[in-house]
């Protein structure tokens, strides 16, 4: 096993960058987002939002990041595009346009690949008819149809802790001028909290209450945004959990995004035994970064649940990978949620990892792996899910004989460049056919 050495960074975050180019869409005057992240997801929204009759320049194109400058048309500026939004694979793209569509004076329809119409919508449809809006889906999925109609406030508790859902919530309640409350039962990212805020709109949190403020006189309006967006916490989290695993390893990772509503692996790796530290810790675009610096450990088993879970959400396939290398048995439980992602991410995930040799059990809102497992070279497929293919590439680097990841160029859904970036660090990993 070759160790991984060396210092890299991430590209920008999804989630992030999901959420800059649209609200930067509806802001007054022009955004400048730096590092932005041109990734399969997050181009779905990027376009979506020109066909939304907004202009977006690339001012700066790095390989895996894009400087952008968007000229904002403000709330109620955006144009009736052309046909249907193809939000592609992207779960974020659809919810968020959700909510920002209910609130339009013109139709329109949002729709995506065969995997993204597989995934529930009634969790954003529901919340947002209870606002007034009239949305449409078939039978709980996309396509979804969208025609104006009057919005108003609403008091709303979320069954599931969902980022998406909350956000689509805030978004469509500027389009009206009373309180939207949404409470959410665990912890969701808040970047759409934390950008509003900084775009001048009123959004608290409190006691698990996320609340935007009745409108201010003179109705709502939102500055334009200045921000560099941070590396991607769930694209480290590919690199950390090599470097966790693969002996001898230490690596930098540069500038990574550490907003605790996403920094739910950190926690449990480090109560596995690993060795992760944080520096240089800075504020940039109202979101925490820093430096992580990751060392080879020897791991033992532990046990995930509650909130913990939603903080790390995205994070189980890989972390699955870093049970296998662990002494024990590891669980995580109350994650049902992640039947509902790209792919079920329990039923795939544990077909996969057996084909490599793991000893896991599936359970209804969770797994648990029997470590340490020997793992054995083999060819697996990503199922077109990116974490998953990346997770199976994490494996393979501690496997006896070499992995080959089959329909692998989804892992660019996130992370452009993800095998050129654990190559750099040293990791024997490459493509068979170039992409
Ligand atoms: C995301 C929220 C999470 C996460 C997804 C990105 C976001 O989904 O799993 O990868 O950008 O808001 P849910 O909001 O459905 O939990």
């Amino acid at each position: 096993m070759t160790p991984l050495r060396g210092t890299v960074a991430v590209p920008g975050d999804k989630s992030i960058s999901h959420r800059a180019v649209l609200l930067a869409a509806l802001a007054e005057g022009t955004s400048t987002i730096r590092n932005w992240l041109p990734a399969g997801d997050t181009l779905a929204t990027l376009e979506a939002v020109r066909a939304l009759g907004v202009s977006v320049d690339i001012a700066e194109r790095l390989p895996h990041s894009w400087d952008l400058r968007v000229e904002g048309k403000g709330l109620r500026g955006l144009r009736r595009p052309a046909g249907p939004l193809n939000c592609r694979n992207a779960g974020t793209a659809i919810r968020l346009l959700a909510g920002v569509m209910a609130g339009q004076a013109f139709p329109s329809v949002l729709d995506g690949s065969e995997q993204l119409r597989r995934r529930p919508m009634g969790r954003v449809t529901e919340p947002l008819q209870q606002m007034g809006a009239d949305i449409r889906a078939e039978a709980g999925h996309a396509p979804l149809s969208v025609r104006p109609a009057p919005l108003h406030g609403i008091e709303y508790a979320m069954r599931v802790a969902s980022a998406q859902v909350k956000s689509a919530m805030l978004l469509a309640g500027l389009y009206q001028d009373d309180r939207v409350r949404v409470h959410q039962p665990g912890p969701a990212r808040d970047h759409t909290e934390r950008m509003l805020m900084a775009m001048g709109a009123v959004v608290s949190a409190q006691d698990g209450w996320v609340t935007l403020g009745d409108a201010p006189t003179g109705g709502r309006r939102l500055l334009p945004l200045d921000m560099t967006v941070p590396g991607d916490f769930s694209s480290a989290a590919f690199p950390i959990v090599a470097a966790t695993i693969v002996p001898d390893s230490l690596i930098v990772l540069r500038g990574v995004g550490v907003n605790e509503t996403r920094t739910g692996l950190l926690e449990v790796l480090r109560a596995m035994g690993a060795s992760i530290r944080v520096s240089n810790q800075t504020v940039s675009g109202g979101e925490l970064v820093g430096d992580l610096t990751v060392g080879f450990a020897g791991v033992h088993a532990v046990a995930v649940a509650g909130e913990t879970v939603v903080r790390a959400i995205d994070e189980f396939p890989v972390w699955a990978v870093a049970a296998t290398q662990a002494t024990g048995d590891s669980t995580v439980r109350d994650a049902a949620e992640l039947r509902v992602k790209e792919v079920d991410r329990i039923a795939v995930l544990a077909g996969e990892l057996r084909r490599l040799g793991a000893s896991i059990d599936e359970h209804p809102d969770g797994f648990t792996v029997y470590g340490p497992c020997r793992l054995r070279g083999a060819s697996v497929d990503s199922h077109d899910d990116h974490r998953l293919g990346m997770a199976l590439a994490v494996a393979g680097l501690v496997a006896d004989e070499p992995t080959i990841v089959h329909d692998a160029a989804c892992m660019a859904d996130s992370f452009p460049g993800f095998v050129e970036t654990m190559a750099e660090l040293g990791a024997a990993m490459q493509w068979v056919e170039p992409v």
